[in-house]
């Protein structure tokens, strides 16, 4: 037996600003979860940590676009990322987050220590500044015109429109995002990481690996070609994890508005979630053995655009603080498209897990993934894709080898496993492919090939369907029953063997598929290695086939399929835990029919309606903004829904008293009418 080997996984921390999709999923989630789940059925030592990354500019933003604290959008997509990605079966041993206050003091302290150790250089510098809001401005907090496109509203480090990447000078009549104000230049002190310095120990070290993936090596040797930039480590900002004061001071410098870089705390966070881990084990030490010991192999799964930070700078970091092992490869994925396009979290044009998960098993979303992992290139999803893997491959092939062979059984062996007799040179082509099937899968799953891998396992689920038809049993069970029984046993040797090796790609299924089989929990039929080996006694009881994969329907798929082509909707449910109300709040807003009388446009302003309505027999006025949408004669004698209830306000100068109610699609206004004829003063409810 080789002894077991000690792994440290770690999948890139997702944002907590956002929901996760699909790309996130192909790019590191899934395939992590497939290499963990597959070192664990091993018996190797492995722990998988991952967590929410809470930091940075985005989620400031988006904080800000919606009336909330940083730590309140943080809080929520927390939660809600953690759920999903439970619900999709990734298996992380934890899942942390970087506020928790063990990141806040691990993340200081690494930065300590490296400030001791001189690692740093301050530098003084002119910033972007608003004079309004008195705030240094992040790149993400800088718009203005793109030079190469003319986008109006490009930021500071990039045109979503165009894809160019910018810096804040580039742009074209820059202004803040905050307040509009025209940013002006103040000096700020800042910490650097000397990469520059670090670009030689960086060099030997990955010239040691030349068995890292080519798409990593290739971005990895165009950085080291121009040579390594020195960058800042901290910011002046107030969300993140704050400038030790005490190192502040040190150096003469105000640590007041400054925080770390959240590209400095974030990869700390798999250090201080898996301290977090260890606690909850109730052995605070244990993750020493993890992050201290070189023994241990560090494997960081992320997706392209977080190479450089992975492979060069945490590393950078790591050697400089001293006391933590390097990794041992990160296999960064390229991109998955969606039918054809780039996925998109602004303009919403994703398949977001939480909406997949509300229709769909996980399984077959896992194993279509799988299959179009971008490995080595950007890989496209699509819903007919899917579609068909699932009826072709898990139906057809999987699901309907698993079902004839318990079916059969159960009606000419009483639900037993039959004897197996003599084997012929077909069953032991069969058996050849089980015992070699495990090593095989796995070892591709341990080069990071695992779309290679996947394939290989259905690859025997391919080969026993053929050997089911091949077989003829209807016609042996007459003929020659030993025959029959022994191919009956073969068969149900090889759901044993599948129900293992795919396990990591369609955990839930896997359990299905034990229980149908009567698999007993013993480790040593479970295992990896020997679960091309080991077969079930005869006369084991097995149970009753069910179907395992229903076919998806057309209508289903183009449902999914329209979706993307509607207009965009916020990427939040509608409904969510925050934003329900209840019965009586809802009751007490008064809603009414309403007859338009007279509507004139307010002067100077392009927007603006003033309106007069009917209640029954109350006349009243409203201002609205609806008059770019519609001309005074559309809506005279309309009959219109307004809440009746609501405080009147003065608008321009002009009462208004009541608001109607419009819905909005694409930035067309609609106002909202009754179908039928309805009496105006009429209550909705
Ligand atoms: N939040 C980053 C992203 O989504 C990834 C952070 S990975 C970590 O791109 F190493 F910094 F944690
Ligand atoms: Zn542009």
């Amino acid at each position: 037996m080789p002894s077991a080997k000690k792994f440290l996984v770690t999948s890139g921390l997702p944002y907590a600003n956002g929901p996760i999709h699909l790309g996130h999923l192909a790019g590191a989630y899934l395939p992590a979860d497939i290499f963990v789940r597959y070192h664990r059925l091993k018996g190797n030592d492995i722990i998988h940590i991952c967590g929410s990354d809470e930091h940075g500019v985005p989620i400031m933003l988006r904080a800000r676009a919606e009336n909330k604290s940083p730590q309140e959008i943080a809080d929520f997509y927390h939660e809600k990322n953690k759920a999903s990605f439970a619900a999709f079966g990734i298996s992380f041993d934890y899942y942390g987050r970087t506020s928790s206050p063990v990141h806040c003091k691990t993340s200081q302290e690494m930065f300590r220590k490296m400030a001791e150790k001189d690692v740093f250089i301050l530098k003084t510098d002119k910033q972007l500044y608003d004079p309004k809001a008195k705030l240094f401005l992040a790149d993400r907090f800088i718009i203005g015109t793109c030079p190469s496109c003319g986008y109006t509203d490009a930021y500071g480090d990039q045109c979503e429109k165009c894809g160019s990447s910018l810096s804040p000078t580039d742009l074209i009549d820059p202004r803040s995002a905050i307040t509009d104000a025209k940013p002006v230049l103040k000096e700020s002190t800042h910490w650097y990481l000397p990469l520059a310095d670090s670009q030689k120990a960086l060099e030997q070290w990955i010239d040691k690996h030349p068995e890292w993936k080519t798409n990593v090596l290739g971005q990895i040797r165009s950085w080291f070609s121009e040579g390594l930039k020195d960058r800042s480590v901290t910011r002046d900002l107030t969300w993140g994890v704050p400038v030790p004061e005490d190192v502040a001071k040190s150096q003469d410098v105000e640590a007041s508005g400054k925080v770390l870089y959240v590209w400095f705390d974030a990869p700390i966070g798999y250090i201080s979630a898996t301290k977090e881990w260890a606690r909850e084990q109730g052995d605070p030490d244990r993750w020493k053995k993890y992050w201290q010991q070189d023994d241990t192999k560090l494997i960081h799964f992320i997706g392209k655009d977080n190479i450089v930070f992975h492979c060069l700078i945490f590393p950078a970091m790591l050697m400089a603080h001293g006391d933590f092992i390097l990794p041992e490869n990160v296999p960064a994925n390229e991109f998955l498209n969606l039918e054809g396009d780039k996925l998109s979290t602004s303009r919403n044009y994703a398949v977001w897990l939480d909406d997949y998960l509300k229709i769909f098993d996980p399984d077959p979303l896992r194993y279509c993934l799988v299959n179009i992992l971008p490995e080595t290139r950007d890989t496209d999803f699509s819903w007919k894709d899917f579609q068909a893997r699932f009826n072709n491959e898990l139906a057809d092939i999987l699901g309907n080898f698993i079902n004839r062979t318990l079916t059969f059984i159960h009606k000419n062996f009483n639900g037993q496993v039959p004897d197996k007799g003599k084997l012929d040179s077909s069953d032991k082509e069969l058996k050849k492919l089980l015992s070699e099937a495990p090593q095989k899968v796995g070892h591709y799953i341990d080069n990071f090939q695992i779309r290679q891998g996947v394939r290989e396992a259905m690859d025997v689920a391919r080969f026993a369907n053929k050997y089911f038809n091949d077989k003829m049993p209807w016609k042996t069970i007459k003929s020659e029953p030993e025959i029959c029984a022994t191919t009956l046993s073969l068969c149900i040797e090889t759901i044993k063997t599948l129900s293992v090796i795919l396990e990591p790609v369609i955990p839930f299924t896997a359990e299905k598929i034990k229980k149908l089989i009567n698999l007993p929990n013993s480790k040593e039929i479970n295992e990896w290695d020997s679960s091309g080996k080991f077969s079930l006694p005869s006369g084991h009881m097995l149970n009753k086939p069910e179907i395992l994969f229903a076919k998806i329907e057309d209508d289903i798929i183009e449902k999914e399929i329209e979706k993307l082509k509607g207009p965009a909707k916020p990427a939040e449910d509608v409904q969510t835990e925050e934003n329900l109300i209840t019965f009586d709040e809802f009751s007490k807003v008064d809603l009414r029919v309403a007859e338009v009388v007279k509507a004139e446009r307010i002067p100077k302003t392009d927007k603006l309606m003033k309106i007069q309505i009917k209640i029954g027999n109350e006349n009243r006025q409203i201002v609205a903004g609806i008059a770019e949408h519609y001309e005074i004669d559309q809506i005279i004698g309309k009959r219109i829904i307004i809440v009746a209830n609501l405080e009147s306000t003065k608008i321009r100068n002009e009462i208004s008293n009541g608001m109607l109610l419009t819905a909005k699609d694409n930035g067309q206004l609609t106002l909202l009418t009754t179908i039928d004829d309805i009496e105006s003063g009429a209550k909705i409810s």
